[in-house]
């Protein structure tokens, strides 16, 4: 399918700050790493991608709003579009020199996710949606997987950060979904493990503690692959609880309903 003129502007500002993060990967050693809280690290090369990204979005179309992960929110005089963008999505991983990470870049439209470009420097792998067009990946149609039950489900997850998440929380849906599925797996970059489940490399994915740039793009690839994509309630404000649970149609009532199991008396 063909690109919409908005989503080339958003593939050119994701390629660009892709060819910056591999630059900076391969001399990860000499960047200036600052820490803005606990186990949560920001490094030079997360501000030059997202300056990057930042001015071609905004010289592409400059009435636009702009909600970046390491910049001042920019409202925008449009009203109507806003860019949420993740430079570096996976900077822990980046900073260990695996290459797991991704630049992930979404257009807004009256609230509602229209585009989404996730682009991981390190395998080449470009992923992109519209509305309504489908997913792609690296120009072929993407779908989410069609494994019918959890019990042959690999699942993705995130660790909350220190301070942005209860560990004792997540360690009882993770003992839970451990005892109901065949994997589980946490990679640590929430844009592409979303990536993962719209490209059907992950039958599902949940994680708490996440900002509106981390999911953005994700939550209308994996939209746009076939798949659902809820709170860990199952409703639809995943920005406001920072909480997302993701898979097929066929886990969907399970895989929510074992994240939400309360904790076992003993
Ligand atoms: C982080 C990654 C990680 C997730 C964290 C995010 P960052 O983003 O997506 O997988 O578990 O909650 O903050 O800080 O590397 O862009
Ligand atoms: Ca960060
Ligand atoms: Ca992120
Ligand atoms: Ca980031």
């Amino acid at each position: 399918m063909a690109r919409s003129a908005l989503l080339n502007v958003m593939v050119q500002a994701a390629l660009k700050a892709g060819k910056s993060l591999s630059r900076d990967f391969g001399e990860v050693q000499n960047l200036q790493v600052s820490v803005k809280g606990p186990s949560d690290f920001v490094s030079q090369a997360d501000l030059k991608a997202e300056k990057l990204v930042r001015d071609e979005l905004l010289k592409a179309r400059p009435t636009y709003g702009f909600l970046g992960e390491e910049s001042e929110e920019i409202k925008g005089t449009d009203g109507a579009h806003r860019w949420i963008v993740d430079p570096l999505d996976g900077t822990t991983n980046f900073l260990h020199g695996i290459p797991q990470f991704a630049v992930s870049i979404a257009l807004e439209r009256n609230g509602e996710i229209v585009a989404g470009v996730i682009f991981n420097p390190a395998t080449d792998e470009l992923y992109t949606s519209e509305k309504g067009g489908g997913a792609f990946l690296n120009d072929r149609r993407i779908r989410v997987a069609a494994r019918k039950v959890l019990s042959d489900s690999v699942v993705g997850c995130g660790i909350p950060h220190l301070g942005r998440g209860s560990h004792g929380k997540f360690l009882v849906e993770l003992r839970h979904v451990m005892g109901e599925v065949a994997g589980v797996r946490r990679m640590g970059a929430a844009a592409l493990d979303l990536a993962y489940v719209a490209a059907g490399r992950l039958d599902g994915f949940w994680e708490a503690g996440l900002s509106p740039w981390d999911m953005a793009a994700g939550l209308l690839m994996i939209r746009e692959a076939g798949g659902f994509v809820s709170d860990m309630h199952g409703g639809t404000e995943m920005f406001d609880t920072g909480t997302v649970v993701a898979g097929n149609e066929y886990i969907r009532k399970e895989l929510i309903e074992v994240i939400a199991r309360p904790v076992p008396k003993n």
